[in-house]
């Protein structure tokens, strides 16, 4: 029950890794605030992480006044928050030739601009707790692959975020940190549009362009995660950290 007693806001919690990372913790014992867009999933995952706590707010992570009702109502329900999980995220497919703006604005808003609004309003409550965050960026974001352009920028702009709020945060004794995953089978690609087909070629080819010669499991993920939360991390900031079969280290030969 290492996280007894712990407030844990988990962005994205409706499915994925977020809803892995929320019954992992729950199962360490944390009460937990689930937050998604899909109230029927977010249920679902509810249900898994008994007999932990936990609290569904449903929002539009892009929304201001939903990201501001997600912290309010973590405040409301528990008066405090431990550890925030921005997870929430999604990918698009296009080259610098043919990625539209809107898809550009699309990856944007939701894996940066909303992690940072959302994590701008938690930081006050986190300071209190001396608490801390973990972001969920990507391989994309250490590493270059073409066709991904505006998903790979956004994910360095996470791993960005995350040393520079480590080192704004270190003083209040505030951890920073992120995982960076490879390919773990979820909804995140199907959702971004590839076919049956595509899916089928993209994650039997993953087995080569992983180290470890597979996919990533979702509770591979989480289990990270909830170290760097963990006070067995507790000297640990600033970090990306690769959870992806050594994906990052290869180099094409
Ligand atoms: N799967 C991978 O291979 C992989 C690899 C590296 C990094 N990641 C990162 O891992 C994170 C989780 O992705 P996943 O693979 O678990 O994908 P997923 O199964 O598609 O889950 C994405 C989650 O983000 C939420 N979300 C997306 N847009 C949102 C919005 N506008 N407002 C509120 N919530 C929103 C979704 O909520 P609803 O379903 O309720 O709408 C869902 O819970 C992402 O940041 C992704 O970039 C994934």
């Amino acid at each position: 029950m290492a996280f007894a007693g712990k407030v844990v806001l988990i962005t994205g919690a409706s499915s994925g890794i977020g809803a892995a990372t929320a019954v992992h913790f729950a199962q360490l014992g944390a009460s937990l605030l689930l937050t998604g867009r899909n109230l029927e999933n977010l249920k679902a995952v509810a249900e898994k992480c008994k007999p932990s706590k936990s609290f569904i707010v449903t929002g539009e992570i892009t929304k201001e006044t939903d990201v501001k009702n997600i912290i309010e109502s973590t405040i409301k329900q528990y008066g405090k928050l431990d550890v925030l999980v921005n997870n929430a995220g999604v990918l698009e497919h296009g080259s610098i030739e043919t990625t539209s703006m809107e898809q550009y604005d699309r990856v944007f808003n939701v894996n940066v601009r909303s992690l940072y609004h959302l994590t701008m309003l938690a930081v006050p409550h986190i300071r209190e707790t001396k608490g801390n965050i973990v972001n969920v960026s990507s391989v994309c974001g250490l590493r270059s692959f073409p066709e991904v352009l505006s998903y790979c920028m956004s994910k360095s702009a996470v791993d960005q975020f995350t040393r520079c709020t480590a080192l704004e945060l270190a003083s209040r004794q505030v951890r920073v940190n992120a995982v960076n995953p490879g390919v773990v089978i979820t909804d995140l690609h199907r959702r971004s549009g590839m076919t049956d087909t595509e899916l089928k070629e993209y994650f039997e080819n993953s087995n080569k362009t992983h180290a470890l010669g597979r996919t990533g499991d979702v509770t591979e993920v989480a289990k990270a995660i909830a170290f760097l939360a963990h006070d067995d991390a507790s000297f640990i900031t600033g970090v990306t950290l690769s959870v992806d079969g050594g994906k990052h280290a290869m180099c094409p030969r």
